[in-house]
């Protein structure tokens, strides 16, 4: 059937309702965020990643039994083959980070015989193998990426302390477990951005996780999603002191730029998961010494309230999170990868969500071209 005109065009799909949820809430009046009827603050404080995401997974918290069921199945699955090694440091070499990581997590999948035409247990199972892989595949591409062998997962830490070691070879001090774990928790889940629509969006079609989790990885490295928390960092080191701020503002709000890690197609206030990192990022510049840093970013925070908080332009998550992780001594150019290592159980949740009572995605466009029927001329004649 031909597409026909529409009136109610919403570009982006801003403000179009495309699912039912139960998985997690953005109040973007508000300034808060949700998963299955708990605040985040409340998780952060009082959870942990693992237990987060099977609370995402399976709309529940876990008994303590549930819960050493599905961490021993984490810890199982956390392994990853030599090839994928190999195929890490072969594309590391070339690649940006997250056409590493969105190439790994394919080649996972076709490595996976059962991920084609799998029935909603299976698409279930590959999420936890996915959930469980990441860490490892997130630190083995963040040190091919600078010429370093990969490290084994260490069956002993956490899903957050586990990757902190795969990352650096040295377990993290309790601060820096912390710090990780809740950057993940605040990762975990947001609503129906931009790369959890792709991955349902690719699940609706009776795809396998695999691929959902390709698509929300090749979506999520734009940089208007999570590429931005990289740009963010940058632009606060270009700034370097809290006395420059004004005039990089200004000479970048002059040129129509926009400014890395503010504004938010939801959040018009501050968004509640940047008001947790910034209280860390203070903690961890003042700890390792770089206090101008976050003197600096607390500046143009102030300089874009001012300038921009009328239209509901606030920090969010990106701004904070890049400091936090370069803090720690990440790179940024793993910075998205580390957004990934988070969503990943948001992105596997929801597509599960939308698989049990599925319908395929298909939007309209409305047609603005020329109705025709024009007569063809010839390419010589043309
Ligand atoms: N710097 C300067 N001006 C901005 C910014 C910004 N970061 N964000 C929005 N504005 C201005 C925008 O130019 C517009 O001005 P005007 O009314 O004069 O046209 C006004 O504020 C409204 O903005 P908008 O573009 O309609 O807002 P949006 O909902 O379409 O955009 C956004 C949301 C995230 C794409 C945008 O704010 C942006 O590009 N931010 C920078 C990139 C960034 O930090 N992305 C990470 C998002 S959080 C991570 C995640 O959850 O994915």
């Amino acid at each position: 059937m031909a597409e026909t005109q529409s009136n109610q065009f919403s570009k982006g799909l801003e403000g179009v309702i495309a699912a039912e949820t139960k998985i997690g809430f953005v109040d973007g009046i508000n300034g808060r965020l949700v998963y299955r009827g708990y605040d985040i603050s409340t998780l952060v404080e009082q959870s942990n990643y693992e237990e987060v995401s099977y609370l995402l997974l399976y709309g529940k918290l876990p008994t303590e039994a549930e819960y050493n069921d599905y961490v021993s199945k984490l810890k199982e699955l956390m392994y990853l083959d030599d090839d994928v090694y190999d195929l890490i440091t072969e594309v590391a070499a070339k690649a940006h980070p997250m056409s590493t990581l969105r190439t790994v997590v394919s080649y996972i999948g076709g490595k996976n015989p059962e991920s084609v035409e799998p029935d909603n247990k299976a698409q279930s199972d590959f999420s936890v193998d996915l959930i469980a892989k990441m860490p490892a595949i997130v630190a083995a591409i963040k040190r091919a990426s600078s010429g370093e062998d990969y490290i084994k997962p260490d069956k002993d830490l956490s899903y957050a302390a586990n990757f902190f070691y795969q990352s650096f070879g040295k377990k993290p001090d309790t601060v820096e477990a912390k710090l990780l774990d809740t950057a993940l928790i605040l990762h975990a889940d947001h609503g129906m951005n931009a790369s959890t629509f792709s991955g349902m969006l690719t699940i609706s079609t009776l795809s396998d996780m695999y691929s959902a989790v390709t698509a929300a990885i090749a979506t999520l490295k734009g940089p208007l999603h999570g590429g931005a928390n990289e740009r963010a960092l940058a632009l606060i080191r270009r700034v370097g002191t809290p006395e420059n701020a004004e005039k990089v503002l200004s000479e970048m709000m002059a040129n129509k730029e926009k400014i890395m890690g503010f504004g938010h197609r939801v959040y018009k206030v501050y968004d509640p998961r940047a008001k947790i990192l910034k209280g860390y990022a203070e903690y961890i510049t003042t700890k390792n010494n770089e206090q101008n840093l976050f003197k600096t970013a607390n500046k143009i925070e102030e300089l874009m309230v001012s300038k921009l908080g009328e239209k509901g332009i606030f920090p969010n998550v990106d701004f904070y999170s890049g400091m936090l992780y370069a803090s720690m001594g990440f790179s940024p150019e793993i910075f998205t990868p580390m957004f990934a290592l988070g969503r990943i159980s948001g992105w596997t949740a929801r597509a599960l969500e939308y698989l049990e009572n599925n319908r395929l995605y298909r939007p309209k466009a409305a047609y603005i071209g020329e109705e025709g029927p024009k007569n063809y001329v010839p390419i010589n004649e043309r």
